[in-house]
């Protein structure tokens, strides 16, 4: 069968190309091949991107069951284990993905913005005057505690250090360990197989010892945390969770929603610092406005312009027509979340961060996609806007930043993510944190000290 025409180079070169400047190598094949186009790259096989938002929309509603994304997740599996929704296909999946939506439904996320907005003054209340910051490390620091109080219900600040900790050791682990099983091979404790199986065994120890201590808290049932929420779940044969499974989604959880959203975080003040306009009008609204519109368009246009996922993946199990091109299994397709967003004919002038655009028009489920669709469309959307929103509602009007470098970061590839190089450096011109004027204005919160060291 006959695959829609792509660039001829080989592989090597276009892995290279799309890892230093995923956009602009996306951008060139778009415009040289059109909407549906074929790239073959390293470790990924053949690739067909989807780049008209009615065929994606064709993908994404109706039977799904010839489309499978479990199995090219499946190099996390190694941390994530064999239960995550990120690594299962079929009814395993959706089982999974059954227990775990409602706890991430947007009248439950509503709760969790006090604990972020909480998360967010102290973290920001540490940002000294004319301190230098790296804003993507500081909002992986925040993203994580947010995950630890809302989803994991852990509050009590050194449990929450030594999930940190442990938990960081494991998700910052080389990727080679993920996709190579020669690396993690147990060659003794000193050997790096040994190091990374020594640091799951102390992460699974103390994922299973909260998952425990839950199971026993007398106020389970009032509790509102993710994890209380999944063990009082039952799936349609009134069965709950085991502590495997709920220990291989709280770190699926972890991995899916943490890093993620920190990027997007970072991204939205380096497009604010570099757009004084947007900037101005954004702490504006947030002093004076009536709702949170400009706020909430803000966050949108952030994820339209700069996507943490470049693309949605699909493998086929079966042949299906995608675009007009009838494609053979096996194919991976990747509706193409960064490229539909760049579309001039869906937003005009599309590389300019203008959050007007979804004032007047909304967003468009298959137009606008940070978060993919269909049935893996990601469960932690809502809780992921809100976090965006509650920390810049926090931040925006406290303290005032200046980019360090002159021009924007590029925009690269890491890991699986797109995400500004130098993470956003940014020195620190003023701080007006309630927090920190409460704290005498020249004290760090102590709370605060160990979460930025
Ligand atoms: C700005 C932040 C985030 C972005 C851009 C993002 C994006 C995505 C995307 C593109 C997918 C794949 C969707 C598809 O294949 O159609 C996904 C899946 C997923 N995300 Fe997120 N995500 C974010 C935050 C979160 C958070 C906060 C959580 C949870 C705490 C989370 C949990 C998940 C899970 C569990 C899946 C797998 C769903 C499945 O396979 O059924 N994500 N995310």
């Amino acid at each position: 069968m006959a695959l829609p025409p792509g660039p001829r180079t080989p592989a090597v070169v276009n892995t290279v190309r799309f890892a230093q400047r995923p956009l602009a190598a996306l951008r060139e094949w778009h415009r040289r091949f059109g909407d549906i186009f074929t790239v073959k790259m390293l470790g990924f096989g053949v690739g067909v991107y989807v780049v008209d938002p009615e065929a994606i929309r064709e993908l994404f509603t109706g039977d799904q069951s010839d489309l499978e994304a479990g199995e090219a997740n499946s190099f996390m599996e190694p941390i994530l284990g064999p239960h995550s929704v990120l690594v299962l296909d079929g009814p395993e999946h959706l089982r999974q993905r059954k227990l775990l939506l409602p706890p991430f439904q947007g009248s439950r996320v509503g709760a969790f913005r006090e604990i972020i907005r909480d998360v967010a003054e102290r973290e920001i209340a540490g940002w000294r005057p004319r301190a230098e910051i790296v804003l993507r490390e500081r909002m992986r620091a925040l993203t994580f505690e947010v995950i630890c109080r809302a989803v994991f219900g852990v509050t009590q600040r050194d449990r929450v250090e030594r999930l940190r900790e442990r938990l960081i050791a494991v998700v910052d682990s080389s990727p080679l360990f993920m996709i190579s099983r020669a690396a993690r091979a147990d060659l003794g404790p000193l050997s790096p197989g040994g190091v990374f199986a020594r640091r799951l065994r102390a992460a699974d120890a103390l994922l299973e010892e909260e998952i425990e201590r839950r199971r026993g808290e007398p106020d389970l049932e009032q509790r509102s945390d993710v994890l209380s929420l999944l063990l009082r779940a039952r799936d349609e044969r009134g069965e709950g969770m085991t502590n495997a499974e709920l220990r291989d989604e709280l770190f699926t959880m972890l991995a899916a929603g943490h890093e993620t959203t920190a990027t997007g975080l970072a991204f939205a003040f380096e497009l604010l610092l570099r757009t004084p306009r947007v900037l101005v009008r954004l702490r504006e609204e947030l002093e004076h406005g009536e709702d949170d519109a400009y706020l909430d368009a803000v966050v949108k246009e952030t994820l339209r312009l700069r996507p943490v996922l470049d693309a949605a993946e699909r493998t086929l199990t079966a042949p299906r027509t995608v675009a007009g091109w009838e494609l053979p299994p096996g194919v991976k397709v990747y509706p193409g979340i960064a490229l539909v967003h760049m579309r001039e004919d869906l937003y005009p002038r599309p590389r300019e961060f203008r959050p007007e655009r979804f004032l007047q028009e909304g967003a468009e489920s298959y137009s606008w996609l940070p978060f993919g669709g269909g049935i893996r469309r990601c469960i932690g959307a809502a809780l992921a806007l809100a976090e965006m929103a509650e920390v810049l509602r926090v931040a925006v009007p406290a303290v005032q930043l200046r980019p360090l470098r002159e021009r924007p970061d590029p925009v690269v590839l890491r890991g699986i993510t797109l995400a500004p190089r130098y993470g956003v450096r940014v020195a620190v011109e003023r701080n007006v944190s309630r927090l920190l004027r409460d704290a005498g204005g020249d004290r760090q919160p102590s709370e605060f000290v160990s979460a930025s060291a």
